[in-house]
């Protein structure tokens, strides 16, 4: 199952790719302030699920683009092009990502960084990978010395007053702060241990699925901001090394609002 959904998560980038080279030529759509998409997202999204549905044809999908479909124990999860907004910069950081679930547990997981030739993948039990390269997250101890990946608000800005005092905390108490623009990529960089943390509000399975497995299997902790499992469904998410993400968290607690804790 992993190798058809890297054979996907390839076709994809073929797509993107080719299409990268002439990003004026492309038609963009505003799904609402500040969220783009394409007939490229449409059709690297269209390409996955063939691959996909050609080899499983029974498993069910949630993909960002076209919704769910199918009903089975097996659901892909499918972000055919995390960082749209990069990509239609040409600014050289997006990805494409794609997990599978069996039977409400993250099985499988692939992320592939077409700029680089990133290819990151994870299997349950098994670790995390990149180009076959085991994985493992950072052995930074101290939050005063790591580097933590974020995702600002740029179209929800309910909680932008709650971030930015987040973001005052961290910028204070860390090395450094890095808004990459792939939350995909940015958890496949935890797992790596090129970043020691991660945390953003609000984000979507689809950006987040792959990612969480590769930051488990490399040894690494994900959570809510409480540290409870429930972020997969509210899209609040924290995580890094073990170290790092306690002292996250506690660095978030004061900041905690009701939404935020339900
Ligand atoms: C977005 C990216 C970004 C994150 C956003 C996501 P998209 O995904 O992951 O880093 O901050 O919240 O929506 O729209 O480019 O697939
Ligand atoms: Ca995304
Ligand atoms: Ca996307």
């Amino acid at each position: 199952m992993l190798t058809t959904a890297v054979k996907a998560a390839r076709r994809a980038a073929g797509i993107i790719t080719r299409a990268s080279l002439d990003i004026d030529a492309l038609t963009v759509q505003h799904k609402q302030h500040n969220d783009f998409v394409t007939e490229v997202d449409r059709a690297a999204e269209a390409s996955i699920i063939e691959v996909l549905l050609d080899a499983y044809p029974g498993h069910a999908i949630l993909a960002e683009e076209s919704g769910k479909q199918g009903d089975s124990e097996y659901q892909w999860i499918i972000d055919p092009l995390d960082g749209t907004t990069n990509f239609l910069h040409t600014f050289p950081h997006y990805c494409i990502s794609i997990a599978l679930v069996h039977k409400g547990q993250l099985d499988q997981a692939v992320i592939y960084d077409p700029n680089r030739n990133d290819l990151f993948v994870a299997s349950r039990g098994k670790g995390a990978y990149l180009n076959d390269r085991r994985l493992r997250v950072s052995k930074r101890l101290k939050l005063a010395e790591a580097l933590i990946g974020t995702g600002f608000p740029y179209r929800d800005f309910r909680y932008l007053d709650t971030y930015m005092a987040m973001l005052r905390d961290m910028l204070q108490k860390t090395s450094g702060v890095r808004r990459p623009g792939s939350a995909a990529l940015d958890l496949a960089y935890v797992a790596a241990g090129y970043l020691d943390g991660f945390w953003e509000i609000g984000l979507s399975k689809w950006d987040i699925a792959a990612g969480c497995l590769l930051v488990k299997e490399a040894g690494g902790l994900v959570g809510d901001f409480q540290g409870d499992d429930k972020y997969i469904d509210s899209g609040n998410i924290a995580a890094g090394n073990p170290k790092i993400f306690a002292q996250l968290l506690q660095t978030l607690a004061p900041h905690l609002t009701p939404e935020l804790t339900a």
